[in-house]
């Protein structure tokens, strides 16, 4: 397959010649946000959620973006690799940083970021590299004592993310989660989390301090239709090891069954059949959206 062609600020042009400045803000600085959207067939899950959350982010980081431009480099990607995305399941990601920067008045604390400045808008496809296994198999975490700064914001900078993975990949494990030096576990290095007990599905609730997830987002909406009650309160990392359940849940990853985390079992060590169900409401939701196609807005629980 040839490479993925790139839209950036406009335009959809070979890969090789999308090209970012050394000056943008994103490389000095790590301002920027990013979504990772699956793509169903061509469409985009959940499409006006990623946007509006990106353009929510970006202003709590002083970058203003307009929601169409994000919404058009979406569509124009999906359009113009139509060989990475027909067919079979695909990502599209959307970043977006403050744009360049003048390298002679940058300094740390200038109230600069988006003042002046294009930001620098860029999506590209990708052939989904997940593996499937996992939602069959479960996948193994540890507690990390890591926080993401700015948790709300979905930044370019993934530095905390990343030193989670690799402390998961030094235990041997998939996945690591970030807990409080109280115990207080509030997501994974890149994902949501929660926990199933008898027939309520818990999560911690946005503004405690995780990425308002999609994805957690769609997966409050049709819990009932797995018949499970929500609730959204603070998660501790005993509570693991005493529910019947947990899962992660994330765009491109969907909803996965977490079996183990600490090197001790989640409930029975396997996969449950609530994250069976909770997986089947999912693809429905997918489905349904597919078929009624337009866009659906971000339901902000
Ligand atoms: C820290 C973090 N939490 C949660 C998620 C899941 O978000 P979503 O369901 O919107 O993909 C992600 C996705 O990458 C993430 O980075």
């Amino acid at each position: 397959m040839p490479t993925p062609k790139v839209w950036i600020n406009g335009r959809v042009v070979p890969s090789e010649q999308a090209v970012v400045s050394v000056h943008d803000r994103a490389f000095r600085s790590g301002e920027g946000v990013f979504e990772t959207l699956r793509i169903y067939g061509s469409h985009p899950f959940r499409a006006g959620a990623h946007v509006e959350r990106a353009v929510a982010g970006a202003a709590a980081i002083g970058l203003r973006l307009d929601p169409e431009v994000l919404h058009r480099g979406l569509r124009e990607v999906v359009a113009a690799n139509g060989d990475v995305h027909a067919g079979a399941d695909s990502v599209v990601r959307l970043t977006a940083s403050a744009g360049e920067i003048d390298p002679d008045s940058y300094f740390p604390g200038a109230p600069a970021s988006g003042g002046g400045g294009q930001p620098t808008v860029v999506a590209t496809s990708h052939r989904l590299r997940v593996d499937a296994s996992l939602t069959e198999r479960g996948v193994r975490a540890v507690c990390v004592p890591l926080a993401r700064e700015l948790p709300e914001v979905k930044a370019v900078s993934y530095l905390v993310a990343l030193t989670a993975r690799r402390h998961a990949a030094a235990h041997d494990v998939e996945e690591a989660l970030l807990t409080s030096p109280e115990g207080t576990v509030l997501e994974a290095a890149s994902a949501n989390l929660a926990v199933v007990t008898g027939d309520v599905l818990a999560t911690p609730p946005v503004g405690s301090g995780l990425l308002a997830g999609v994805t957690r987002a769609v997966v409050l909406e049709v819990a009932h239709r797995a018949g499970l009650r929500v609730e959204q309160r603070a998660l501790h990392r005993d509570e693991l090891h005493r529910c019947d359940e947990a899962v992660l849940t994330a765009s491109t990853r969907e909803i996965v069954p977490l079996v183990e985390v600490d090197g001790r079992p989640v409930g029975s060590g396997r996969p449950g059949p609530a994250a069976a169900r909770l997986l089947d409401a999912y693809h429905e939701e997918v489905e349904r959206e597919r078929r009624d196609g337009g866009v659906t807005r971000s339901t902000g629980v």
